[in-house]
């Protein structure tokens, strides 16, 4: 038995690998295409570990993707793999397209191909579990009902369009042709190994640099924060529990303003490293507003809670310690990232600038 999963050297896919494997010794085959966002780094526990099989490749390449199914036989797919920033988007749409509209369409047909050949019993535990996000659903208003499964999608951003549209081909490849899909759709994480573009982490890394903290607009825009690990032990509850053709939403239940965090990442460095020249708070900027900017999301996640019993650990304030203590003690993976030498991991780590890599 093993389980597929594609983007499992970004920041959730990476935390979901080693909870993963840390958890049991089911192994993981782990495609993923290594852009600006993928960082082995993060996987460097796991070196040597047969468990796990690094596979550095694009979910667009559907060769490649038959090949690892046929290698591997997979009883599952986990799907993180994405473009997964909004401002990236805004910028650069075409990339989001590609991986997040033609990749998972890819990957689709694979894994048609590769389940309909499957003898009964495998073909009936066989899953496809597609992690998307609450963006699909748009921008709620202070008053409104936060966001249930059934909530009309309405994207606004280039990237959310782009999960939204790989939404509704899995929905419909389970409608169709009954390929045993999951989707949950999750409300933004943080935690250990974010990339420091993400709000969270560019607050850690710039007020510890003595630089400005970028505030969109009035900060006055919400969004529900939850810990990344709570967030893969809802994923491992679908993959386990869930129903074929059911979504799932997964929220922390904690709606939090952005300016907001950002004080409370302020307070939490003066007590945890306090700078000499005052503090953090003075850091603060407010900027130009993101271009079509959600003003409010927030997650019911009372259907995952009340038919598989996942609920998050961690509240808000124990997670946002952990991990700013986590950014703390790892300066090593911050500067490589911020220097770009983690991108030369494979090849300082494994000899070679690309490949697949055990
Ligand atoms: P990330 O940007 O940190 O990581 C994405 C990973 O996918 C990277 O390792 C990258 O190299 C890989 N990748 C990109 N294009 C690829 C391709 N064509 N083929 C193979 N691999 C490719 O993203 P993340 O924050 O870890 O998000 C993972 C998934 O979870 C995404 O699907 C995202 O939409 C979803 N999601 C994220 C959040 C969040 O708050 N970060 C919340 C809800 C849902
Ligand atoms: O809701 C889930 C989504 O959360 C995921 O699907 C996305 O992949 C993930 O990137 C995240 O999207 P957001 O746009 O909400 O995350 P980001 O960290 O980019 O921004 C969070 C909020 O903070 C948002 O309202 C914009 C604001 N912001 C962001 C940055 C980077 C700032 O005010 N300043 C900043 O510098």
């Amino acid at each position: 038995m093993a389980i597929l999963v594609t983007g499992g050297a970004g920041f959730i896919g990476g935390n979901f690998v080693l909870d993963w494997l840390a958890g049991g010794d089911e192994p993981v085959v782990n495609l993923d295409k290594l852009t600006y966002a993928g960082n082995l780094e993060t996987l460097s526990s796991l070196e040597g570990d047969a468990r796990h099989r690094f596979v550095q490749g694009d979910i667009c390449d559907a060769a490649l993707v038959a090949r690892l199914l046929a290698e591997h036989r997979p009883r599952a797919i986990v799907h993180f793999a994405a473009e997964s920033h909004v401002d990236r988007s805004i910028h650069g749409p075409g990339e989001f397209m590609r991986t997040n509209v033609e990749g998972t369409f890819s990957l689709l047909e694979a894994a048609r191909a590769h389940w309909s050949a499957l003898p009964a019993d495998a073909r009936a535990t066989f899953r496809f579990l597609h992690v998307s996000t609450d963006e699909v659903y748009g921008s709620l208003g202070p008053d409104d009902a936060p966001f249930s499964e059934a909530h009309p999608y309405e994207p606004n951003s280039p990237y959310s369009a782009s999960k939204a549209a790989s939404d509704h081909l899995v929905r419909a490849w389970h409608h169709t042709y009954g390929l045993p899909v999951l989707t949950t759709n999750c409300s933004n994480n943080y935690g250990p190994y974010h990339f420091p573009e993400k709000l969270i982490p560019l607050m850690i890394v710039n007020a510890l640099a003595g630089r400005a903290l970028p505030v969109y607009g009035d900060g006055r825009n919400v969004r529900d924060w939850l810990y990344v690990r709570d967030h893969c032990a809802a994923i491992r509850c679908v993959l386990a529990q869930g129903r074929t053709g059911e979504t799932y939403n997964v929220g922390g239940w904690n709606e939090i303003a952005n300016i907001d965090i950002v004080h409370i990442v302020c307070r939490l460095l003066d007590r945890l490293q306090p700078s000499a020249d005052g503090p953090y708070e003075r850091l603060i900027r407010f900027v130009a507003d993101r271009p079509g900017h959600d003003r409010r999301y927030a997650i019911d996640a009372r259907k995952i809670e009340r038919e598989l019993g996942w609920r998050p650990a961690e509240s808000f304030e124990s997670g946002i310690e952990k991990t700013v203590q986590w950014y703390l003690a790892n300066p090593g993976w911050v500067a490589n990232v911020q220097s770009g030498a983690y991108r030369e991991w494979v090849g300082m780590q494994y000899g070679q600038p690309s490949g697949a890599v055990a």
